[in-house]
């Protein structure tokens, strides 16, 4: 369904009865459910088919929001200011007694928020009124969408409405931030991480004994190391192509279809996701990809690449 008053309106709807809607964001397609719903969140995992050890992402419409549901320290207000709305998630200690499912995050004390920066999934927040848990809107361990075909094509049947506002500008999952430290490097740099921060004192202490990852849950989606995989074998650092290989090119490689013809990484980090599903959809057998530079965003495109190699 295209993105209209109407969609927001019937996607609404299906949210606020329990269900699921796939939607777009700035970064990728995600998966969203009303987040204090604990049986609609569990649709969510269902239709995903994710490991229910792997907490979700709450989306809300702006920092009073998130305030209302997670402890704020100065570093985390920074952060917020400096980049919000947009593709940083940060993961904070819960308030107690707040409304969010359980299963939202995974039992941990503490959740993953972020205020998205894209007109459908900001309509459906105000129109709905709830935060919302959404992860990529594929299924567990497969390349996440950017364009609504890649939902359609993964998840297809268990997602009975897909709000297509065209492809999302990002293409790469936010950047997830703990304290100080990056859990998932994204389109928001470890450098634009390190400016916001800058100013803040040193906190006293340096690792939070509750933070998680002290016991055997993941922290991150790091720790799924073969989140991200194509169905194929892929090949890192490619400079050219074995026959039976499909080659993702990056300036100055060509390849059989390029990430960035002219080598902008910011394009690339765009393209990834789509060229992983082109190459995933070729007769070839094998995928190759151009070395991408690990400066900038390209340190988030190589992290991902690694995850898509690794089997
Ligand atoms: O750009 C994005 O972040 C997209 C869009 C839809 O917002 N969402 C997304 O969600 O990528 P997902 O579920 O695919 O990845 C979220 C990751 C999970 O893999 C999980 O490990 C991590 O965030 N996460 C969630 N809650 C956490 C927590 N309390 N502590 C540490 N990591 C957490
Ligand atoms: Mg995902």
């Amino acid at each position: 369904m295209g993105y209209s008053a109407a969609a927001i309106a019937e996607a609404a709807r299906v949210i606020t009865a329990g269900g699921i809607v796939a939607v777009p964001t700035e970064t990728v397609y995600g998966l969203a459910a009303d987040a204090t719903d604990g049986a609609a969140v569990a649709r969510i995992y269902a239709a995903k088919g994710r490991p229910s050890f792997n907490p979700l992402i709450v989306h809300v419409l702006d920092q009073e929001a998130a305030e209302a549901l997670a402890e704020f320290d100065d570093d985390a207000r920074a952060l917020a200011a400096a980049y919000w709305p947009g593709p940083l998630t940060l993961v904070l200690p819960l308030h107690a007694g707040t409304a969010i499912a359980a299963l939202v995050t995974a039992g941990l004390p503490t959740v993953a928020i972020r205020v998205p920066d894209h007109r459908a999934m900001r309509s459906l927040l105000q129109a709905t009124g709830k935060p919302l848990a959404a992860p990529s809107a594929n299924r567990s361990g497969g390349i996440s969408p950017t364009r609504a075909e890649h939902v359609a094509a993964s998840l297809s049947s268990a997602v009975p409405l897909i709000l297509d506002d065209g492809p999302t500008r990002a293409g790469l999952e936010s950047t997830i931030v703990h304290g100080r430290t990056i859990l998932r490097p994204g389109p928001i740099t470890a450098e634009q991480v390190t400016a916001a921060l800058t100013g803040n004192p040193l906190p006293g202490t340096g690792r939070d004994p509750a933070a998680p990852g002290t016991r055997d849950r993941p922290t991150a989606p790091g720790q799924l190391l073969s989140h991200y995989a194509p169905t194929k074998p892929l090949r890192l650092d490619a400079i050219d192509a074995a026959s039976d290989e499909w080659l993702i090119g990056f300036s100055p490689i060509a390849g059989d279809d390029s990430l960035s013809p002219t080598g902008d990484p910011v394009e690339a980090a765009a393209n990834l996701f789509s060229a992983l599903h082109r190459a995933d959809a070729s007769t070839r057998p094998r995928i190759a990809v151009a070395p991408i530079p690990p400066t900038g965003i390209g340190e988030a495109i190589n992290d991902r690449l690694r995850r898509a190699a690794h089997d």
